[in-house]
């Protein structure tokens, strides 16, 4: 109950914030744009719930919006993301978490990932993250990149 409504809570602010938020300067770029036009495939729903995320769009969309702070294979501005689908929130090894992430005790889940993308401070406040994904689609689908890590 509480976790649903905190998710509806992220989505309306993930849909409402294109309009002058500090985020808005860095998440609402040109590129994702043009990406989107590119985007004519889905994979079968598997999931069954909420958006299917395209893995193949969700890398591309990683490599040009994340890739400026992560990497798939080592620490760099962010912690890297192998196999971070299913780790525990602040646990990448050799990587210096604000302490507010560190001490979150989240599991980075389906849920998770989606609430920490539409919204990181709300999720956590005091963490260091200073990037949001505004679309939900851009969201499923780089949570679908995410996953196969
Ligand atoms: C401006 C730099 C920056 C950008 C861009 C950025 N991140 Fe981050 N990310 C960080 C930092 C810094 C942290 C660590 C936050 C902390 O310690 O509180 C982080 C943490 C994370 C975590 C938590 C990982 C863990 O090990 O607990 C995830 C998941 C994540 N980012 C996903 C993404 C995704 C997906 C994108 C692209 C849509 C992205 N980030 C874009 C800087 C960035």
């Amino acid at each position: 109950m509480r976790v649903k409504a905190l998710a509806a809570l992220a989505l309306s602010l993930g849909l409402g914030a294109s309009s002058g938020s500090a985020a808005a300067d860095v998440v609402g770029s040109d590129r994702g744009k043009t990406e989107r036009g590119e985007t004519s495939t889905r994979g079968p729903d598997l999931r069954g719930e909420t958006l299917r995320g395209d893995a193949a769009r969700g890398a591309r969309l990683y490599e040009s919006r994340c890739g400026g702070c992560h990497s798939v294979d080592a620490n760099r501005i962010g912690p890297l993301h192998r196999g971070v689908f299913g780790r525990r929130a602040g646990s990448a090894a050799g990587f210096d978490y604000s302490p507010a992430l560190r001490a979150s005790r989240l599991n980075w889940n389906e849920q998770n990932l989606e609430r920490w993308l539409a919204d990181p401070e709300r999720l956590i406040p005091g963490q260091a993250m200073g990037y949001r994904v505004e679309q939900p689609q851009d969201r499923a689908d780089l949570i679908a990149y995410l996953r196969q890590l």
